[in-house]
């Protein structure tokens, strides 16, 4: 995290072995003319294509190189680098950091505050056409967007091994402009409160087993993540779920959509935004038996089931003038009409649709394919990590509310 001086964000900027590694030093150039201060870290092969006094010079920080290799030092540095850093870009990158990245290899001292920082990550590729290409780079490439990990993808020209093809570092210009771009979302929710609910919900039949549904959580955790990385102060109400919370996010716990409809009555009230990802049962068991059910065999076993509260609907009624209220529709037919018709049954402002069987949407995947649905605005994303479609749904809100 940076001191919280607003107007000058700390970059971390990493530099790895490649011809294009002299760009880097017009990169840094750029992240400094629009305001931020850089710290270099060069990987070993890095320091030679360019001089670590290059950098040092321009940046006015010594550039921190393995040139030395004593492990001990990163243990101290990359700690305090990676705290520092509200955003890490990594120009050039190689297909050896990508790889180490999406393994969680930290050998270095570039690849171990890689690992440890908690700030957003932008990789700008650069290296041969075979290389880029290659089965495993790709692989690698799309573990870690994946995870949230921002790429500026590589142009296609002449290449310094003497090939023609994709591989060459983005223009400096525009890497520095999504680093501004995600520079700028760091702080645009601060001041707001937002509540985000996620996962499942557990209806009980009997103490050894409930009824669920195939919510992995996955998209509530990454929308409390962006919403808490861009300044908000993030409540999260979370089902039964093997993710782990972010870290500075207030997490309460709920098992049952009444639970979740007595938590939303808590905290909804107080939130600025209320985003409701959870998928709560639509029906509970009638009774919850004290016991085991014992098998009765040969007969079947009737379940009756009673309709549980539809949380959304009774937050939506409740909604107070300044809030703004996000529901999900999860669909499989006539998408876009369900979730249009939800918007309106639940009061809500905006709704996000998705087909939940399309391949890379819905359950259990890091990646989505949604339509934003706001009165008449409508937006189609492509399919993007849940992270990227959070900052669009964060993005969105915004928007509505001004
Ligand atoms: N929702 C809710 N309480 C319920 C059921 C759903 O708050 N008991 C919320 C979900 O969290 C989601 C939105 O309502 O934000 C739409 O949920 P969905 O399951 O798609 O719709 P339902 O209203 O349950 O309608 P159906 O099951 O008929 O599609």
């Amino acid at each position: 995290m940076s001191t919280g001086e607003q107007s000058r964000p700390h970059v971390v900027l990493g530099v790895t072995g490649g011809i294009a590694a002299y760009k880097a030093c017009e990169l840094l150039r750029l992240l400094q003319k629009g305001g931020a201060e850089v710290q270099v870290i060069m990987t070993k092969n890095a320091c030679e294509f360019v001089s670590p006094l290059t950098f040092e010079t321009l940046s006015g920080f010594p550039a921190v190189t393995d040139t030395f290799n004593r492990p001990e030092r990163w243990s101290v540095e990359h700690v305090a680098m990676a705290k520092w850093a509200d955003l890490f870009v990594i120009a050039p990158a190689t297909a050896n950091i990508l790889a180490k990245m999406a393994a969680g290899i930290a050998d270095d001292m570039l690849s171990t505050t890689v690992l440890a920082t908690s700030a957003p990550v932008l990789v700008a590729p650069a290296m041969n056409s075979g290389m880029y290409l290659n089965a495993a780079t790709q692989a690698n490439m799309s573990l870690l967007q994946s995870r949230g990990i921002h790429f500026v993808d590589p142009a296609s020209g002449y290449l310094a091994c003497g090939d023609t093809g994709v591989g060459k570092l983005a223009p400096v210009e525009e890497i520095a402009a999504r680093c501004f771009e995600l520079l700028n979302k760091r702080q645009d929710m601060a001041g707001l409160r937002v509540l985000v609910t996620a996962g499942p919900t557990r209806e009980m039949l009997d103490p050894v087993r409930y009824i669920t549904n195939r919510s992995s959580g996955k998209m509530g955790y990454a929308l409390a993540a962006a919403a808490k990385a861009r300044g908000a102060e993030v409540t999260l109400l979370t089902g039964p779920v093997s993710l782990s919370a972010p870290a500075g996010v207030h997490v309460v716990p709920f098992l049952t959509t009444a639970d979740l409809l007595e938590a939303m009555l808590k905290y909804a009230g107080d939130c600025d935004v209320i985003i409701q990802a959870a998928a709560p049962a639509d029906y509970r068991p009638e009774a919850v038996a004290q016991q085991k059910i014992k098998k009765k065999s040969g007969e079947p076993f009737v379940l009756t089931m009673v309709e549980n509260p539809d949380v959304a609907a009774t937050v939506g009624a409740m909604k107070k003038e300044g809030q703004t209220f996000v529901g999900f529709a999860a669909e499989t037919e006539n998408v876009l009409e369900h979730a249009a018709g939800k918007l309106k049954k639940k009061h809500l402002d905006l709704i996000v649709a998705n087909d939940v069987t399309a391949p890379g949407a819905g359950f259990d995947v890091d990646t989505n394919i949604v339509t934003l649905i706001a009165g008449d605005h409508q937006q189609s994303l492509p399919l993007a990590a849940k992270r990227e479609v959070a900052d669009a749904i964060l993005d969105e809100v915004l928007r509505i509310r001004g």
